[in-house]
């Protein structure tokens, strides 16, 4: 129990410096949470959302599971998104994962985990489909790297397939939605470049109607 004392007391001092530095920030928050942001991670302890990032509570709302995977069927991660977009009306949804994953490197390795196995699957459906691009790799950790950053490429599409994406953007409700991996060997965040805002950026089997044609 001890060790969890430690928690505790340190949350105390936590809170007695937030309060010194402002002392309306809880009632601030109690009041209302209005974050701009859906951060969508990996579990791993090494990358915290509001801190590499250098937030506080309140700015960011944060869904994190092995391997920051947006899964068609998982209705946790589907109801965070759909309370991030339609009760918040957050206006961007980052898919950070990070180089190094363990669970991207466990879904290439043929090591059976248990349960996990089902989860990383997917995973491994995404290596199988970009496997000629590995020809290059040199070594498993580059390989892991590349799956990683392919990994995020995944996620920020199945979070555009969304039905919840999909009715924001035929509201024309603002929405973006970006793809970042972040190092842990530098602490720094890298944009993948991966951006979209706007249901036309999907294929059209995803979307919610046909794109008009000129002249039909
Ligand atoms: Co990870």
């Amino acid at each position: 129990m001890a060790e969890l004392l430690t928690l505790l007391n340190s949350n105390l001092e936590w809170a007695k410096r937030i309060k010194a530095e402002n002392p309306r920030f809880f009632n601030m928050l109690s009041e209302q949470q209005a974050p701009e942001y859906l951060w969508i991670g990996c579990s791993d302890s090494r990358v915290p959302a509001n801190t590499i990032v250098g937030m506080l509570p309140g700015e960011i709302f944060v869904h994190r599971n092995v391997a920051n995977m947006v899964i068609h069927t998982d209705l946790n991660c589907l109801s965070v998104i759909q309370f991030a977009v339609e009760v918040l009306q957050v206006k961007y949804i980052i898919v950070c994962g990070h180089y190094g994953c363990g669970g991207v490197a466990a879904a290439i390795k043929n090591k059976p985990l248990g349960l996990i196995d089902n989860w990383l699957r997917h995973i491994k459906d995404v290596y199988y489909h970009y496997r000629t691009a590995f020809d290059s790799c040199i070594d498993d950790e580059e390989r892991v790297d590349m799956l990683c950053e392919f990994n995020v490429i995944q996620q920020v599409a199945n979070v555009c397939h969304t039905t919840v994406v999909q009715d924001a953007w035929q509201r024309q409700q603002p929405l973006s939605i970006h793809g970042w991996i972040y190092s842990i060997r530098d602490g720094i965040l890298r944009d993948l470049g991966v951006n979209y805002d706007a249901p036309e950026q999907v294929p059209e089997v995803y979307r919610n109607l046909p794109v008009a044609q000129p002249g039909k």
